[in-house]
C-alpha cells in the first residue's frame, strides 16, 4: 500500500462543535471523506483507527447557551446525542466517538499543558485584552467581532478570520465590537501562557517543508503564513473564560485552556477512552508514539492552520508524540449556489434529510462524494442531486446489477452458470474488472474521492456496455453456453462492485452483498473470481428508486422559505418569524382583560407550571401558566397581568385553566409579564 515505513494508521475527522445539527457541509468537509478512508484501509486488511468526537468547550458552546437560554452543559448534552445519531445513521463508521467533555479528556489535556509548562516552553505574558465592561467579562475569540487586518471581512473572529483563513489576535482586529453587549470593549491587563510560535518558526518551516506532497491548498496555505509578513506571532494558549478545562498552574484560576489547544488533544484522550474498553489500555500509545503509525486529520479549510502549524509544534514540544503525516483539508461545500449558514438555516440537516429520504442515506453519499469540495468550493443543488440518483445510480449502477440479477433467476434458476469459453469481450470485461480497484486504489491513496468514485462508477458503465453489446436476451434458446459466459462475467462484475462500492455506499453495498449470498470479501481479493459457478443467488430487490421532480421542488421550497424567513438576522437576536396575516375581525373575537394576580402556587411534579387566582374584574378565576422557571409564587402576589378571558378551557395536570396570562419571550426562551402603563382597574379591556 505504497506507505511502507507505516504498520498502522490514526485516521482522525474534526471534533465538531457541539452547537447545532450536522448538515451535509459537515460530511463533505470531512467526515465522508474520512470514512471513505477509513473503511478502504479496513477493506484493505490495514490497521487503522477512525476517531472523532464532539468539541464542547470554546465560545461557539456559550453562546449557543446564551441564545438558546441554556446551560452550557445542556448545550453539549443535547447536540452530542444529535451529532453521533447522526453520524451513525450515515455511516460514518468511527471507532469511537467522543467529547471533549469526559474525565479522560480534561486529564488528557491539564497533563499536556503541565508537560509544556514544565518544560519552560510557554511565555507567560501580561498583555492587554478586550474586555466587556457590560458584560463584566473578557472577550476572547468568538466574543468578539471586527474587521480582519488582512481581508478587511467585517465579520472576523477574535482569533479567526474564516474568510482568508488567517489566525488573528483579537486585538489585531479593527472596529471590534462585543458579540454580548454590541459594546466597543475596553483594554484591560490580564496573565496568559503563550505558545511561542515566533521561535518555534524555524522548527516548523522545516517540518512543512518534509511535506511538500500534501494537497496544494494545505501546503500553500502554511507557507504563506510561515513566510508573509511578520510570520507567525506567539498565541496565547489560556482564556479567561469559565467554560473550559481549568489551566493547571498557580496562578491561573479562573482561566481555562483556549479551545483550540484542548480540541486537538481530545483526538489523543478518544484513544485512550478507545484503548480503556480493548483490555490493552495502554496501546493508544500506539496510535500516538510510535513512529511506525501513520497520522492523518481529515479538516475542512478553516482548521488547516491549527492541525499543519499548532497542533504539530505543540506535539513537537511535547517530544513523545509523532507528527501528522498529512492533512487532507478539503474547501467548504456551498448549497444552491449560498454559503451554508446555521444562523441563516440555510443547510441541509442531515436527521431532515432521513425524514424525507428514508433509508438514502447512499443516495446523498453519492451526491456529496461526486461535489466533494477537494481542490475549490464546490455547491450542492438539490436538482444535481436529483441527477446524480435518477441518471447514475438508478440508470448505471442499479441497472446493471438488476438485470445481470434478474437473467441469472431467469435463465439459470438464480445459480451462478458455468462459463464457456471467454470471448475477447469477455476478457476486456474482466480485465476491467480487475483493474478498475487498481485505479480506485490509486486515486484513494491520494486523498481523489471523487476520482475513485468516477473509477467505481465506471465499471458498472462498462458493465452495462457489456450486456448492451452481447445481448444474451436474444440469443438465449439459441446458444445458451454462451448466454451462460456472459452472465458468468457479468456476476463477477456485481461482486466486484459489491465489494468495491462498499467504502462509498455501505449501504448498498450490503444489500448487493444480500442478493449475492455472498460472504465478505476484501479489497485483495478482488484481482479474482468471487463467485463460484453453482453457488445460488438470492432474490434481487431494487437498489435505487426514482426521485420525482415533485420531491426536488419541495426541498427548494423548504430552503427559499428559511431564507426569507431569516434573512437579516444578526447573530445574536433571533426574532421569531412573523406569522401570516389575521383580520380585524379575528383579532376583536378576543377578549383580553387587565387582572391582578391573589393567589400563586407551583402545579406539584412539574417545573414549568404555576396555579394562578387572578381578579379579573369580572370574576376570580383559575389559570394554570408555564412560568414557574422565571417566577417564585410568592413573589407575584399583587402583579397586575394582562389575561386573555374567553380562551375555551383546558385541563392542564388536571387543573381546569381559565384564561391566557399575556407573557412576552425573549431570543433566550425567557418570559416576562405585559403590564398596564397605569393602574387601572381589573377587567378594564385591553384592545
Ligand atoms: O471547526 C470546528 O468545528 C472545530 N470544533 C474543529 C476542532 S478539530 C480538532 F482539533 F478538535
Ligand atoms: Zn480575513
Amino acid at each position: 500500500m505504497g506507505h511502507s515505513k507505516y504498520t498502522r494508521t490514526t485516521v482522525t475527522a474534526a471534533l465538531p462543535y457541539a452547537n447545532g445539527p450536522v448538515h451535509i457541509g459537515h460530511l463533505a468537509g470531512c467526515y465522508l471523506p474520512a470514512d471513505i478512508y477509513v473503511r478502504f484501509l479496513r477493506l484493505n486488511k490495514s490497521d487503522v483507527l477512525f476517531i472523532s468526537g464532539s468539541d464542547e468547550h470554546g465560545v461557539p458552546i456559550t453562546i449557543k447557551a446564551k441564545k438558546e437560554g441554556i446551560t452550557p452543559q445542556q448545550v453539549v448534552d443535547k447536540y452530542h446525542k444529535l451529532m453521533q445519531e447522526a453520524f451513525t445513521e450515515f455511516g460514518i463508521s468511527f471507532d469511537i466517538y467522543s467529547r471533549t467533555s469526559s474525565p479522560t479528556h480534561y486529564k488528557t489535556a491539564s497533563d499536556f499543558f503541565k508537560t509544556l509548562y514544565d518544560k519552560g516552553v510557554f511565555s507567560e505574558e501580561t498583555t492587554m485584552q478586550y474586555y466587556d465592561e457590560t458584560a463584566g467579562q473578557f472577550l476572547a475569540d468568538r466574543y468578539i467581532v471586527g474587521t480582519c487586518p488582512i481581508c478587511d471581512n467585517d465579520q472576523a473572529y477574535g482569533d479567526q478570520c474564516e474568510r482568508c483563513g488567517s489566525s488573528l489576535n483579537a486585538t489585531d482586529l479593527k472596529n471590534p465590537h462585543s458579540v454580548l453587549s454590541g459594546s466597543t470593549p475596553i483594554l484591560k491587563e490580564t496573565k496568559n501562557w503563550f505558545l511561542p510560535l515566533d521561535k518555534l518558526s524555524p522548527k516548523i518551516l522545516d517540518y512543512i517543508e518534509q511535506h511538500k506532497n500534501w494537497k496544494s491548498n494545505v501546503y500553500g496555505q502554511c507557507k504563506s503564513w510561515l513566510m508573509t509578513g511578520d510570520g507567525l506571532q506567539p498565541r496565547a494558549m489560556t482564556r479567561d473564560l469559565d467554560w473550559g478545562v481549568q489551566v493547571p498552574v498557580k496562578g491561573a484560576e479562573g482561566k481555562v485552556l483556549y479551545v483550540w489547544f484542548d480540541a486537538p488533544i481530545g483526538y489523543i484522550s478518544a484513544t485512550k477512552e478507545y484503548t480503556q474498553n480493548t483490555g490493552k489500555p495502554d496501546s493508544w500509545k500506539d496510535w500516538w508514539q510510535k513512529e511506525d503509525t501513520r497520522l492523518i486529520h481529515f479538516i475542512g479549510k478553516d482548521n488547516i492552520v491549527f492541525h499543519c502549524i499548532i497542533f504539530p509544534a505543540m506535539l513537537m514540544e511535547h517530544g513523545q508524540y509523532i507528527l501528522p503525516d498529512n492533512v487532507p483539508a478539503n474547501e467548504f461545500l456551498n448549497l444552491e449556489g449560498d454559503k451554508i449558514s446555521t444562523s441563516r438555516n440555510w443547510a441541509v440537516w442531515l436527521h431532515e434529510y432521513l425524514q424525507d429520504f428514508k433509508e438514502m442515506q447512499d443516495v446523498l453519499r453519492y451526491t456529496l462524494c461526486s461535489n466533494l469540495p477537494e481542490t475549490k468550493d464546490n455547491d450542492f443543488t438539490w436538482s444535481d442531486f436529483q441527477s446524480k440518483n435518477n441518471n447514475e445510480l438508478l440508470a448505471i449502477l442499479g441497472n446493471f446489477i438488476n438485470r445481470t440479477l434478474v437473467l441469472t433467476h431467469k435463465y439459470f434458476e438464480g445459480k451462478v452458470p458455468a462459463p464457456g469459453e471467454l470471448h475477447d469481450i469477455d476478457k476486456l470485461a474482466l480485465k476491467e474488472l480487475t483493474e478498475t480497484p487498481i485505479k480506485i486504489a490509486e486515486s484513494i491513496e491520494k486523498f481523489r474521492f471523487r476520482e475513485a468514485l468516477n473509477e467505481l462508477m465506471n465499471l458498472a458503465r462498462s458493465g452495462n456496455k457489456y450486456l448492451a453489446e452481447t445481448e444474451p436476451w436474444k440469443i438465449f434458446g439459441k446458444d445458451n453456453d454462451r448466454v451462460a459466459t456472459i452472465l458468468y462475467v457479468s456476476l463477477q462484475i456485481t461482486a466486484g462492485l459489491a465489494v468495491a462500492s462498499e467504502p462509498f455506499l455501505p449501504f448498498s453495498s450490503k444489500k448487493i452483498y444480500a442478493m449475492l449470498n455472498m460472504s465478505q470479501k476484501d479489497w485483495t481479493m478482488l484481482h479474482q473470481h468471487l463467485l463460484d459457478h453453482g453457488h445460488l443467488i438470492e432474490q434481487p430487490s431494487l437498489l435505487f428508486g426514482k426521485i420525482e421532480d415533485e420531491q426536488i421542488a419541495k426541498q427548494i421550497e423548504k430552503l427559499k422559505s428559511s431564507k426569507t424567513n431569516n434573512q437579516i438576522l444578526p447573530d445574536m437576536k433571533p426574532v421569531v418569524a412573523q406569522k401570516s396575516e389575521t383580520t380585524f375581525d379575528d383579532f376583536c373575537k378576543m377578549d383580553i382583560r387587565t387582572g391582578t394576580i391573589i393567589e400563586a402556587e407551583k402545579v406539584p411534579k412539574t417545573e414549568k407550571l404555576l396555579k394562578l387566582k387572578i381578579d379579573t374584574g369580572v370574576d376570580v378565576r383559575t389559570v394554570v401558566s408555564g412560568i414557574a422557571q422565571f417566577y417564585e409564587p410568592q413573589n407575584i402576589i399583587g402583579q397586575k397581568v394582562g389575561i386573555l378571558v374567553n380562551l375555551a378551557p383546558r385541563k392542564i395536570k388536571g387543573i381546569e385553566s381559565q384564561g391566557m396570562i399575556l407573557m412576552a419571550e425573549n431570543s433566550h426562551g425567557e418570559l416576562c409579564f405585559i403590564v398596564p402603563e397605569k393602574d387601572f382597574n381589573n377587567g378594564s379591556v385591553i384592545k
